[in-house]
């Protein structure tokens, strides 16, 4: 359980605070798993006092908790924690009057100084968030016997100047050791256990390399579109929403090296070789091995789907990407020579995020006489929905002479443990306030993820206009996007 602590939380009133912080909140006290010595400070710039503000959070914690409905007794409890601060961030006086604040909250409750500062506002906000921090005394890292954090949401800049600078501006204020970066694929529960299936196991990682692996394959599909998130997007595209960030962090735990300790410091050095051994691609090569792709109006089971272009808040004439694929070499001992393929997008045929370790055929054939060939092993990691790990592997059709046929083995946490799994939220926001950085993502991991997705944004930029609409909604992207593989002699996964 953490030390007794003050979560201050900017951007209370916005839509991810609604969704998931507060709700992540909720559930960790309900679990038991705060202190009663603790107080969250809701920041906003919108007129609440602190009654109206806890009703608002109670609709939201009933609409986006993971155990409903809320219980009553438990939530007045932890409502009695929030208060609202009314805070405009072009106001340096606010600020002196936060910390002045903070200070009355931490004597009350015994707080020993621990402050952990949550920025869930617009990325545009977080330098002058930091800035006035800083300004205002909050940013020391040891206060009065206690802890000053700050966890700060994606997407952490916009390419690799911008993460270069805002990496510069925050540092200016907090050290590394106090900056926790989300990346909240990190905290699921099937995204943790990469690690445990690779290393807590002794047969799978002889084989997990060049000369076994064949490629690997990793999809996170969405049925949903934008939302209400639509001039959000505009700016963003699928490279920078989920490209840069999730699935890199996915390539890093399935790519990375054994690290010699569980610590946060050991881990990520792993992870940053990984994406170190990315090569940054040319702007030939980005136009050879990165298809991008825009859904127009389709249909997703007997719903139909308006274009991307006619959602709220979004350009007639778009060019964002809603859909990326690409093709990449982590050139290294272990994996040279064995391309990652890539892929994410909105509004696609379903909802799945899946990694794909596709294991190279047997030498030789030596069961002639079957009516099939023998399909090369496979093992696939269902990171969400239907969580579990299925491999395949081919097994003698009962009968007469020998005939052959590929089956699954597959493990589902829903029938493996009869337990509900924490939100990635929870998690998260457990080991920021427990001071367990493992799952987030460091300066120069960020930088060099950047770097490597940069080089595409940038070679976009010089191109000419590409044709969107270039799939309908509720298919699996466009079609360059199975030519990328094909090409290669493979295809996509089947989901
Ligand atoms: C967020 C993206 O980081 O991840 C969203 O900004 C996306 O666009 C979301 O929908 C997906 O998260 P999850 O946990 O639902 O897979």
């Amino acid at each position: 359980m953490p030390d007794p602590f003050i979560f201050v939380l900017f951007g209370a009133t916005g839509d991810l605070s609604h969704r998931k912080v507060v709700p992540a909140l909720y559930q960790l006290w309900r679990s038991n798993l705060l202190p009663h010595e603790c107080m969250f400070v809701a920041i906003g710039r919108r007129p609440y006092d602190d009654e109206s503000f806890r009703a608002e959070m109670l609709t939201a914690v009933s609409q986006y908790s993971r155990v409903k409905p809320v219980d009553p007794t438990i939530w007045t409890e932890f409502a009695k924690r929030i208060v609202y601060f009314h805070l405009d961030f072009d106001d340096p006086a606010g600020f002196d009057q936060l910390a002045e604040r903070l200070t009355v909250i931490d004597s009350e409750i015994g707080g020993h100084g621990n402050e952990l500062f949550y920025l869930a506002t617009q990325e545009s906000a977080f330098p002058v968030i930091v800035q006035q921090l800083g300004r205002a005394g909050l940013d020391h890292e040891h206060h009065a016997g206690g802890w000053r954090r700050i966890v700060v949401e994606k997407p952490f800049g916009r390419d690799l100047e911008s993460a270069i600078r805002l990496n510069r501006e925050v540092g200016k204020v907090f050290r590394e050791s106090q900056i926790y970066r989300i990346d909240h694929y990190l905290g699921k529960e099937t995204v943790r256990n990469i690690l445990v299936f690779r290393f807590g196991n002794g047969i799978f990682e002889p084989i997990w390399n060049r000369r076994y692996v064949d490629h690997v394959q990793i999809t996170m599909a969405e049925s949903i579109g934008v939302e209400d998130r639509g001039a959000f997007y505009e700016e963003t595209g699928a490279s920078r929403d989920v490209l840069q960030n999730h699935l890199l962090q996915l390539l890093t735990l399935v790519a990375m090296e054994p690290p010699a300790t569980f610590e946060a410091e050991a881990l990520r050095d792993e992870k940053v070789k990984v994406l170190r051994a990315v090569t940054p691609m040319t702007p030939s090569e980005v136009r050879r091995d990165v298809v991008r792709g825009q859904y127009g109006a389709g249909w997703i089971g007997d719903r139909g789907i308006v274009g991307y272009r006619q959602e709220p808040n979004v350009d007639s004439e778009s060019e964002t990407e809603t859909f990326v694929a690409a093709k990449f070499e982590v050139d290294d001992w272990r994996w040279a020579g064995v391309p990652f393929y890539l892929r994410t997008g909105k509004r696609l045929a379903k909802r799945a995020t899946e990694i794909a370790i596709q294991f190279k055929p047997v030498p030789h054939r030596l069961f002639v006489d079957s009516k099939t060939d023998p399909e090369p092993n496979l093992l696939a990691m269902r990171i969400q929905p239907d969580e579990g790990i299925l491999l395949r592997f081919v097994a003698k059709v009962p009968g007469l002479g020998v005939d052959i046929r590929a089956v699954n083995m597959d493990f589902t946490y829903g029938s493996a443990f009869n337990v509900d799994s924490p939100d990635a939220y929870e998690t998260l926001i457990l080991d920021a306030l427990l001071g367990d950085s493992s799952l987030f993502t460091r300066a120069d991991e960020v930088e060099q993820a950047w770097s490597i997705v940069t080089p595409i944004l940038e070679a976009w930029v010089e191109e000419a206009e590409p044709d969107f609409p270039n799939h309908p909604a509720g298919t699996w992207g466009p079609e360059e996007a199975d030519a990328l593989i094909e090409h290669d002699g493979r295809r996509w996964r089947r989901i």
